[in-house]
């Protein structure tokens, strides 16, 4: 772990906690434009976190923030809060230089799933600790939970081992890590609050770093598809991050990525994860390796490992035999057989011409409509459900053609995401201009 320049809060007891402030007051600062003290933040983190500060007086002060805002030193001092309330894993027992990807969420990233096993098998341990999806964005933990027998709740002892053993783990965070975040990040979610940069940066930093990873790289998803629509918004966020993670001893650069269309030809959950495994396999869609090889470049240049090569990893089956490793560790079968729909209805072309749009959102949308993603976190997913993309912007296209296919486990599912998906999916007689994937680099 790098050096931190940033003090942690120590934890009061419980009555010196209830009678150093009262939320009323943190409020009306923010409220009223004020910049919170760090005694401030570290209270009211602290008591909303133990449940002396209540639902309704954090929502108005999550308010409060997304409308007033938050400087660097506020920003800084919430995330060490949010760190401090729960524990911080100890990587050092790793021998191999540690190092994550966080991506703010999009349409068919699947790229945690041959990024993880890429970046190890060229000498890093990549500790992934990952969520599920909701709503129009996928889970990673969704897409593995596809395969059979994969299990995403290990210990932190298994953890560790097979980060050593292995080099690579993907499972869900325990309930340890940064609980100011998981409660906060349930009440924004209702609350109109998430889109917040002060919230949304302190809330993935403050996992990441909790996580205990030396190193990080974020990836910034711009675009219809992701939080962030415009690129300054996702320029100010990526910044944010950025300067969090070195405060707090993390190296960490960032990448704006392009998410106006879905990453790959698949959407939905075993098909995302039969596509990584043919990115493994030295195949797979042109856009989806070029952001896995980009990633996989940044992650092992700030491991300090920048000589390794992860395209000849990808071609030699490194990668793959890293994939397998891991998937075996959690208890997957990499060779059992996947998932397949019950309902498959594919869509033609009507008209000559180019594809000059797959609009991510709707497609996002259309995925979840068919079933493989969630309304409400206690929902169940299919793990077949999904979109296929047949054409990609830019290809030409005749009548006739195929444009993509909806699966589903119920037919009843199909009509609602087709007139998602046949909104998403433009013809035009031209083509459109190409577009860059990584759009930036920050760091
Ligand atoms: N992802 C997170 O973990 N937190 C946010 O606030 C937004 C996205």
């Amino acid at each position: 772990m790098g050096p931190t320049a940033v003090r942690y809060p120590q934890r009061l007891e419980k009555d010196q906690l209830m009678s150093a402030f009262t939320a009323v007051d943190v409020i009306r600062t923010k409220r009223d434009g004020g910049m919170l003290s760090e005694a401030q933040i570290d209270w009211v983190v602290d008591a909303y976190t133990r449940g002396l500060v209540a639902d309704e007086q954090m929502s108005a002060l999550a308010m409060a923030i997304l409308l007033r805002g938050m400087t660097a030193p506020e920003i800084a001092r919430w995330t060490a809060a949010m760190i401090a309330s729960g524990q911080r894993l100890d990587l050092s027992a790793v021998a191999r230089p540690t190092v994550d990807k966080h991506s703010t969420g999009g349409v068919g990233d699947k790229i945690t799933l041959p990024l993880t096993p890429l970046v190890a098998a060229c000498g890093a341990a990549v500790p992934q600790l990952s969520g599920r999806g909701l709503g129009h964005t996928g889970g990673t933990l969704d897409k593995l939970e596809s395969i059979p027998g994969w299990r995403a709740a290990i210990g932190n002892d298994e953890f560790i081992a097979q980060l050593r053993d292995v080099g690579a783990v993907i499972c869900a965070a325990g309930e340890g890590l940064a609980p100011a975040d998981r409660k906060l990040y349930a009440l924004r979610d209702v609350t109109g609050t998430v889109e917040a940069i002060p919230l949304i940066a302190s809330s993935i930093m403050s996992k990441k770093i909790a996580e205990g990873t030396g190193a990080l790289v974020l990836d910034v998803k711009v675009g219809s598809g992701a939080f962030m629509k415009s690129v300054d918004d996702a320029r100010e966020l990526a910044r944010t991050m950025v300067e969090l993670g070195g405060a707090h001893g993390v190296r960490t650069v960032a990448l704006l990525t392009d998410m106006s269309t879905p990453l790959g030809l698949t959407v939905g959950n075993a098909v995302e994860v039969t596509e990584s495994v043919e990115v493994l396999a030295g195949g797979g869609p042109a856009d989806v390796v070029e952001l896995t090889l980009a990633l996989a470049r940044e992650m092992l240049d700030v491991a300090g490992l920048p000589d390794a090569d992860p395209a000849a990893a990808l071609r030699d089956g490194r990668a793959m035999d890293a994939w397998r490793a891991m998937i075996r560790a959690q208890g997957g079968d990499p060779d059992a057989p996947m998932a397949t729909a019950n309902e498959v209805e594919v869509v033609h072309a009507q008209s000559d011409g180019f594809v000059e749009s797959v609009d991510a959102y709707a497609i996002g949308v259309a995925a979840w409509r068919l079933g493989a993603g969630r309304a409400r976190k206690e929902d169940p997913v299919s793990a077949a459900a999904g979109v296929v993309l047949h054409k990609r912007p830019g290809d030409p296209v005749r009548v006739g053609d195929r444009l993509y296919e909806l699966r589903a486990d119920q037919a009843t599912r199909i009509p609602a995401a087709r007139a998602e998906a046949e909104r998403a999916v433009r013809v035009a007689s031209v083509a459109p201009a190409p577009s860059p994937l990584v759009m930036e680099r920050i760091g």
